[in-house]
């Protein structure tokens, strides 16, 4: 097993993990219950078999894991208590559930060494995170090269000129920043596999895999 990289620890980046503080205890009521069709999406745009290790990065309040099938076994992380609280709570009260390791880590510098998880995934929060391009880097060094990365998020192609102007309030605010999904995924040395609308809003699923001129 490789050693994990070494990285400077005075940076200086600005997370945002406030709000979710807030937004913890109504999550489920008012974004979960809207975003099934991306959880769903994600867990089975794998072909998930007994066994097979996944990371799953943001996992906020665990909403996503109603679609894991058993016999996975994942390592969810996300930055904020009042999150995970709710996650373990969720999965607590299920009786086959899959096995899963909760824990409190920036994704920006994920604790895993090279090529950890068979397959990694992210659902609505890469455009939360401070910089979505590191954490992409790191969920894709933390992937086997034979592995799938999958995003889910509101991804509208094109739209981005002024959308990209509210981005500092978004950001403030815990909402998710426009980002340009497509651009971001190939200069991470990746390549969509697969991209496909969730439902009638703009969420968009895509499954990247190692490119072949990897960086
Ligand atoms: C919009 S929520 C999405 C939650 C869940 N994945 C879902 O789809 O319902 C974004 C999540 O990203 C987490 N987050 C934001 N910045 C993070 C960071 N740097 N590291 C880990 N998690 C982070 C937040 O705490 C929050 O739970």
């Amino acid at each position: 097993m490789q050693s994990l990289p070494q990285r400077s620890m005075g940076s200086d980046r600005r997370h945002r993990h406030g709000p979710y503080r807030f937004y913890a205890p109504i999550y489920d009521r008012v974004f979960s219950s809207r975003l099934k069709g991306s959880y769903k999406g994600m867990y089975s745009a794998l072909d998930l078999e007994d066994g097979a290790t996944v990371l799953e990065v943001g996992v906020g309040t665990g909403a996503s894991l109603d679609f894991c099938p058993t016999g996975v076994r994942v390592e969810a992380i996300d930055f904020s208590e009042p999150m995970l609280e709710k996650a373990r709570a969720r999965l607590g009260k299920r009786v086959d559930a899959p096995e899963v390791s909760f824990t409190k880590m920036d994704a920006h510098r994920l604790e895993f060494p090279d090529g950890h998880f068979d397959h990694s995934m992210v659902s609505h929060a890469l455009a939360v995170v401070a910089e979505p391009m590191c954490v992409l880097r790191e969920m894709k060094r933390v992937t086997k090269p034979s592995g799938k990365i999958v995003i889910v998020n509101h991804y509208k192609r094109g739209g981005g000129v002024l959308i990209s102007l509210f981005n500092p309030i978004r950001k403030r605010f815990g909402l998710g920043m426009h980002v340009d999904f497509e651009s971001m995924i190939s200069e991470c040395g990746l390549e969509i596999e697969l991209s496909k609308k969730i439902g009638r809003s703009h969420r968009t699923l895509f499954v990247c895999v190692y490119s072949n001129t990897n960086e």
